[in-house]
């Protein structure tokens, strides 16, 4: 049997009612429980897991939340790869916290995700298995300690773009575990931007490094914020939902316009021929995305793909032990708990 966990995290969280956001009563003029969730959708207000909510809506939560979780916590290997390797014990110190960061926000997602009713292991086991997806991001190799500094720049970059509007996502548990996400990735952000300004003041040799780097991740960053509107699945009854505020496509135009100042600013180059200001629609133009690339590392055949999935499964096996010993700390502690009571 699953054991379900209090979720103290998110409690703690939870903001004080306003007036009328309480659930009203069921009643003889109670439109019922579609019509109730549906008004709730309309008001801009919260779903809280006791509320009563639509399947396909659950489905969807669990989907998305559960994908974020397995990113999250697939995204500590390839900067993970460096702690060893860091150059200077400053720059250890804040890789080391960072993946760290990256594992605890992994935690918050399966704890939202678990009080819709699903357990972690099943997750796991859906992740273990292959048949869960996780960001395509996680699936390229970072053969230099400028690829740490571009995750940081660009893909930590990308990934508070994507999810600073989560935090206003409709279902609560999932929207306040973002607040404290997006506080953490910012910080990553501006810890990889710092690492490649000091990279760039260096040597040739470094500047070359950054560069390197940038040419490897730019096109597969602008492709994580997932397929154009148009061939996204999801997207349309999602906005509706209030689970994605922003579509595909305007949050890769938003990001795009927001790197490319900053790559001035580092003095690196945007790998991007087609990249031009467009006066007329106040956005930069961008070349075109290789979908069948992204396509090809979403289902599997990404440079590090088995990779990834081989270490993240040998990682739960070697923690097993971890995992028995503290559910056996728990049932005596529970079983002392019990005899002191009687
Ligand atoms: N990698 C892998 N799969 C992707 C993807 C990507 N970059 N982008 C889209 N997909 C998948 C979707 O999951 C969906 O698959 P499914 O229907 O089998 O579940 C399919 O492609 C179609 O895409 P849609 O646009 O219809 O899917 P969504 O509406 O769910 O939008 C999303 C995709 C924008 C990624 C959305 O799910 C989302 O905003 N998720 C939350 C944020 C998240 O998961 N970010 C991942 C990165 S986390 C991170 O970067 C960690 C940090 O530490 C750096």
């Amino acid at each position: 049997m699953p054991i379900i966990l209090p979720m103290d995290t998110h409690a703690m969280d939870l903001p004080e009612p306003r007036t009328g956001e309480l659930e009203a009563a069921p009643d003889a003029h109670s439109a019922g429980r579609q019509q109730r969730f549906d008004r709730k959708m309309e008001d801009d207000r919260k779903i809280e897991p006791q509320d009563w909510m639509p399947d396909a809506y659950r489905k969807t939560l669990v989907r998305q939340i559960s994908q974020h979780a397995h990113s999250e916590i697939i995204g500590m290997q390839p900067e993970g790869n460096w702690i060893s390797r860091a150059p200077s014990l400053k720059r250890k110190a804040i890789l080391l916290a960072k993946v760290q960061d990256e594992g605890g926000h992994g935690l918050y997602l399966y704890s939202a995700a678990e009080t819709l009713g699903v357990s972690r292991d099943a997750l796991l086991d859906a992740l273990h298995s292959g048949k869960a997806k996780y960001s395509s991001i996680f699936n390229y190799p970072t053969p230099t300690w400028s690829d740490v500094g571009v995750i940081g720049w660009l893909v930590d970059g990308a990934a508070i773009m994507n999810q600073v509007p989560i935090c206003r996502c409709s279902y609560g548990p999932y929207a306040r575990a973002m607040i404290r996400i997006c506080k953490e990735e910012s910080f990553h952000q501006r810890q990889g931007f710092e690492s490649l300004m000091t990279q760039m003041r260096g040597t040739a040799a470094q500047r070359e490094m950054v560069q390197d780097a940038v040419n490897r991740w730019y096109w597969p960053v602008l492709a994580m914020f997932g397929p154009p509107d148009a061939d996204s699945p999801n997207s349309a009854q999602g906005m509706r939902w209030g689970i994605k505020r922003i579509s595909n496509d305007d949050l890769r135009q938003k990001f795009v316009d927001a790197t490319v100042p900053q790559a001035k600013i580092l003095g690196v180059n945007l790998p991007d021929a087609d990249l031009k200001w467009n006066e007329q629609r106040q956005h930069y133009d961008y070349g075109a995305i290789d979908w069948d690339d992204f396509w090809a590392v979403v289902n599997g055949q990404g440079p590090c793909n088995k990779e990834r999935l081989a270490t993240r499964v040998k990682a739960h096996a070697d923690g097993q032990w971890v995992r028995d010993a503290a559910l056996a700390h728990a049932r005596k502690q529970q079983a002392r708990q019990l005899k002191e009571a009687a």
